[in-house]
């Protein structure tokens, strides 16, 4: 079976925050911020599964600090855990003062994403080779989150059976 690591998934995605993406308070929305994840996240997982993937599902999202009109939002996305047909993407968003380079980190989130074939089916991924400490941790959290998630998609389907 084919192996990638977490690095060879690596993706960085920078925006200029303008004036049609803010608020009133000029700084950034909260949905713009989600699709931004969204696509970074996305490029990551195909990256790793080379090919279509859909996502499954987003964990909350916690907006620690705002994003302002002008500054450069910065997001960096790997996949931290593989599956039989699905995968784990961490995304780290910052946003970076242009004047001074300063960031401060606004969010992370985590999405489950699904590899497709040409047809639609699920398909096999390949293996996620961890190969430092860092990226080991990281798979290991992911798994952690993973049962939650199958338990909280459990007593969903329980709920509307
Ligand atoms: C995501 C989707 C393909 C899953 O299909 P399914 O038949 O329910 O899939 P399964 O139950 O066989 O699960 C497939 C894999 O996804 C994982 N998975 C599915 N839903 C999950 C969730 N909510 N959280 C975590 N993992 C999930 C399963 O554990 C399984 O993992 P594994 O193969 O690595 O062990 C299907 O629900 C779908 O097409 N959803 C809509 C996707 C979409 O439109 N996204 C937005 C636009 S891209």
């Amino acid at each position: 079976m084919r192996e990638v690591t977490p690095s060879a998934t690596r993706t960085e995605m920078t925006w200029i925050v303008m004036p049609g993406q803010t608020n009133a308070l000029d700084t950034v929305f909260g949905g713009q911020v989600m699709a931004w994840i969204d696509v970074c996240a996305a490029v990551a997982a195909q990256r790793f599964a080379r090919g279509a993937v859909v996502t499954a599902s987003m964990d909350s999202l916690l907006f620690r600090a705002p994003i302002r009109k002008g500054d450069i939002a910065v997001l960096q996305a790997t996949v931290n855990w593989a599956g039989r047909t699905s995968m784990e993407v961490g995304v780290r968003v910052d946003a970076e003062d242009p004047n001074t380079g300063a960031r401060v980190h606004t969010s992370t989130a985590y999405l489950t994403f699904v590899a497709l074939d040409e047809d639609g089916n699920k398909r096999e991924v390949p293996r996620l080779k961890c190969e430092t400490e860092d990226e080991r941790r990281r798979c290991a959290d992911a798994e952690v989150r993973r049962q939650r998630r199958l338990q909280a998609r459990a007593e969903d389907k329980e709920r509307r059976a």
